[in-house]
């Protein structure tokens, strides 16, 4: 656990085990702004010179080390490439990458010039502070304390950016632990221990209270694991809020692709699939620390996707919760199937708006990579709020459409509907299957973050490898921008 404080004070004058600061510009021409060129001048321009000497690059996300300068406290100088990028987000990015290359003990951050940019540095700070070491035999080291210069700071803020980043790190945990060691009721045992605490209301629906409501689209989907299903319900309600929203995630603890099995590379990573579960989860957790004003119910529907002589086989007919009933023509399209049941069940407690935050296809990551989740949204001011509180998270979100010509290619003369249909525009098909599920006149976001939710690669800015906490600083965004 790292702790962060704010410092006013000129960040050449702390003691510390490291000391980040941006270098801007091109190669043949490095430039230090703001707090960096304070540092600069505290060293009477050595600081600008040492770069120069040993060729510092100013390529995003790129860090050059440097030993201490006579007029700095530091004992390790780390300067962190911004190139030509400004705003926020870059220096998230900015004090992530270089809180991780700092690797261990006090980091003092003099990336910010005023508070709001003190407060994206401190919560960049902590997020590429993150380590998931759990499984390794040797934890490596990491920061215990972060100073993040250029503001006062406050309670407020220090408790804001903790609760955010703690979040985060408890989706990333989640989406990093390996499946065989986390299971549906798990899952939910967890998810209560989370939000129990803070006021938030919790129910679980095991599998015979799954079976005795009809929950035919997570049994359905469960139905091939000994490990059986929940739906997890979350509610924060606040005395002065004036609007309900109801968050849904989907939670498979494994996608093997069931009985349509997935190929062994494709399997790889489907740990992963309950990022939305554990992001919804997180968030209201989040929003209720913070005390924001606003009625939130999170639902997380939560099943293991295995094959097995119980399993759910192509062809079978599901019949859903409230009654539709869906033809599975493939058991790897399982994640519609289960928000489908948890999205009628939302419903049917007249929220003002629904968001559902999902791995859903591989179709995202064609459409939009690893890095841009998929937004798409029946009621174009929602889709604009949503589009909104990701920009000011600093989460890349971009709209994509539900063409309704799509819907005929999931018809069948089996059932109301299959669960899948043209290949082409895959993204937008599955789309299209949730908005069967969604009340008519309610307001509705589906972000699709299959690529964002897991870092494949490297890390990156304040992205660790694995598990990204994607999405939930759009929610608790969206809470903060309605609650006020
Ligand atoms: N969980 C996957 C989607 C996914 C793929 C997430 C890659 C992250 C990375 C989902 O359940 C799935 O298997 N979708 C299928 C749907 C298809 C059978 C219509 C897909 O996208 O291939
Ligand atoms: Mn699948
Ligand atoms: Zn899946």
């Amino acid at each position: 656990m790292v702790s962060l404080s704010f410092s006013a004070d000129a960040p050449a004058a702390l003691d510390a085990d490291a000391l980040v600061f941006a270098l801007s510009g091109a190669a043949d021409d490095l430039t230090l702004t703001g707090p960096a060129s304070a540092l600069d001048a505290a060293t009477g321009g050595a600081l600008l010179g040492a770069l120069r000497a040993v060729r510092a690059q100013a390529k995003v996300g790129t860090v050059t080390t440097l030993p201490p300068l006579p007029g700095i406290g530091a004992a390790r100088l780390l300067a962190v490439g911004v190139g030509a990028e400004t705003g926020l987000e870059s220096l998230r990015r900015a004090a992530g990458a270089g809180v991780r290359a700092a690797g261990a003990g006090r980091v003092v951050v003099a990336l910010a010039g005023d508070d709001a940019e003190a407060d994206a540095v401190a919560e960049g700070a902590l997020l590429g502070a993150y380590q998931f070491d759990t499984y390794r035999s040797e934890p490596r080291p990491s920061s215990s304390e972060v100073v993040v210069t250029g503001s006062a700071g406050s309670d407020a803020r220090i408790h804001r950016a903790t609760v955010v980043t703690e979040a985060i790190a408890w989706t990333r945990d989640h989406v990093n632990t390996p499946p065989g060691d986390l299971w549906p009721a798990m899952l939910a045992d967890n998810a209560a221990a989370l939000a129990g605490p803070h006021g938030i209301e919790v129910e679980i629906l095991d599998e015979v209270a799954l079976k005795a409501a009809a929950f035919g689209g997570i049994l359905g989907v469960g139905a091939g694991s000994v490990r059986p299903p929940r739906l997890v319900r979350l509610a924060w309600r606040h005395p002065d809020a004036t609007r309900t929203i109801a968050f849904v995630g989907k939670g498979i603890t494994f996608d093997s692709g069931g009985l349509s099995i997935k190929p062994a590379k494709a399997m790889e990573w489907m740990k992963a699939d309950m990022a939305g579960a554990a992001a919804v989860i997180a968030a209201i957790s989040a929003i209720a620390r913070l005390n924001l004003p606003i009625n939130i119910t999170a639902w997380a529907p939560l099943a293991e996707n295995m094959p097995s002589g119980t399993a759910t086989r192509p062809g079978d007919v599901l019949r859903m919760y409230g009654g539709k009933t869906v033809e599975v023509l493939n058991t790897d399209a399982e994640g519609r199937l289960v928000l489908g049941d948890a999205l009628v069940r939302a419903g049917e407690e007249k929220p003002d708006a629904i968001v559902d935050v999902a791995t859903l296809t591989g179709a995202q990551l064609v459409a939009l990579g690893a890095r841009v989740s998929a937004i798409m949204t029946n009621d174009d001011d929602f889709g604009a709020e949503v589009r909104r509180a990701a920009d000011d998270a600093g989460e890349a979100m971009w709209p994509m459409p539900l063409p309704p010509e799509l819907r005929a290619s999931m018809d069948t003369d089996i059932a109301d509907i299959a669960n899948i249909g043209d290949r082409s525009g895959g993204m937008l098909v599955a789309g299209l299957f949730l908005a069967e599920f969604v009340p008519a006149g309610t307001p509705w976001v589906h972000l699709d973050i299959a690529g964002p939710s897991y870092n494949d690669g490297k890390p990156y800015g304040y992205t660790p490898s694995g598990g990204t906490g994607v999405a939930v600083r759009t929610l608790v965004r969206l809470a903060e921008l309605s609650a006020t």
